[in-house]
């Protein structure tokens, strides 16, 4: 009776990464329970996730091409473009939110344009712009853009009210740290960057203020939903974040911190259903509305009873 804190299956974004081809169901080793899959097995495996109760799902893509300006992300037949369609004509009703981001489309696997070495800022606005219009036209519920370059939030909702496509909100990944906790999605995702890191546009892990200027550039930008991530090591930032804004507050919980819980698990060390919903607990306590989490399917099982 005087709990203060409930996880249901309606908080959660269950992320999924579709590759093309077809048949193809593969598991990411870093991440048992984790699968790439191409689109005729994403369809299934969405009709269970509704099933389970979660409203929600992020679309991940592993192109088919490469290339140095990622064509493949705005490609209107692109591995994305083509699963947004066919999941909303199976399951209409699952919310379908897109990654909007380059990383996953170039060459180099940096989130923009690269000159001299390092990614061009303002080149890459467009190419994120048509990207997120190329998810609406095919039928995507909401745009979030990861790739944190300065003033994409503006540049992806000019283009989407251009586009005709007013009613679509953003989720703005608008405080994301460089962490090393994203080395297994780098496998899952096969994004990893060829060369140097993503210190020049993603978060300081030791700054904690930056983070509320970088979410109330994102609010002014026109951002409906604000993100912290990673989340486990960050829960000062989700606190903090939901105490100076009145939008709803995302956390990512990333996939090192579901690497980390299902190896232990795995080694028999740890409880891992305990920890993980201990771990989905906190994240919400601290003040996430919503939360993007690779558990959710065994949640929603434990939370369904
Ligand atoms: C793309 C992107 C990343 C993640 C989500 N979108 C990786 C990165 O920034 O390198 C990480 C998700 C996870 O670790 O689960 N930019």
């Amino acid at each position: 009776m005087v709990r203060e804190t409930a996880v249901s299956p309606d908080d959660f974004i269950y992320p999924l990464f579709v590759t093309h081809g077809r048949g193809i169901k593969k598991e990411i080793s870093s991440m048992p329970g984790c699968y790439q899959e191409s689109v005729d097995k994403i369809v299934r495996s969405t009709k269970e996730i509704h099933s389970l109760g979660i409203p929600s799902i992020l679309l991940f893509g592993i192109p088919e091409y490469k290339d140095e300006k990622g064509s493949s992300a705005y490609d209107e037949r692109g591995v994305v473009q083509k699963a947004i369609k066919a999941v909303k004509d199976a399951v209409p009703e699952l919310y379908v939110i897109t990654d909007v981001c380059m990383c996953e489309y170039t060459s180099h696997g940096h989130c923009g344009i690269v000159e001299k070495g390092d990614v061009n800022n303002d080149k890459t606005l467009k190419l994120l712009a048509m990207e997120a219009v190329s998810h609406a036209k095919a039928g995507a519920d909401m745009v979030a853009p990861s790739d944190m370059m300065d003033g994409r939030v503006a540049a992806i909702r000019a283009a989407l009210d251009e586009a005709g496509f007013s009613g679509i909100p953003i989720m703005s990944y608008a405080a994301k740290y460089a962490s090393a906790f994203y080395g297994p999605f780098r496998e899952a995702a096969e994004s990893a960057p060829k060369f140097g890191d993503r210190r020049s546009y993603q978060m300081d892990p030791a700054n904690r203020r930056e983070a509320l200027k970088e979410i109330a550039l994102d609010i002014e930008e026109g951002a409906d939903i604000v993100m912290v991530k990673p989340a486990l090591s960050y829960l000062d930032i989700i606190s903090d974040v939901k105490s100076s804004f009145d939008v709803p507050v995302a956390a990512y919980n990333v996939s090192g911190e579901y690497s980390l819980v299902k190896a232990a698990g795995k080694m028999g060390w740890i409880d891992e259903k305990s920890i993980m919903m201990e771990i989905l607990t906190s994240i919400k306590r601290a003040g996430a509305d919503l939360i993007l989490t690779y558990f959710a399917k065994d949640a929603a099982k434990i939370l369904n009873g």
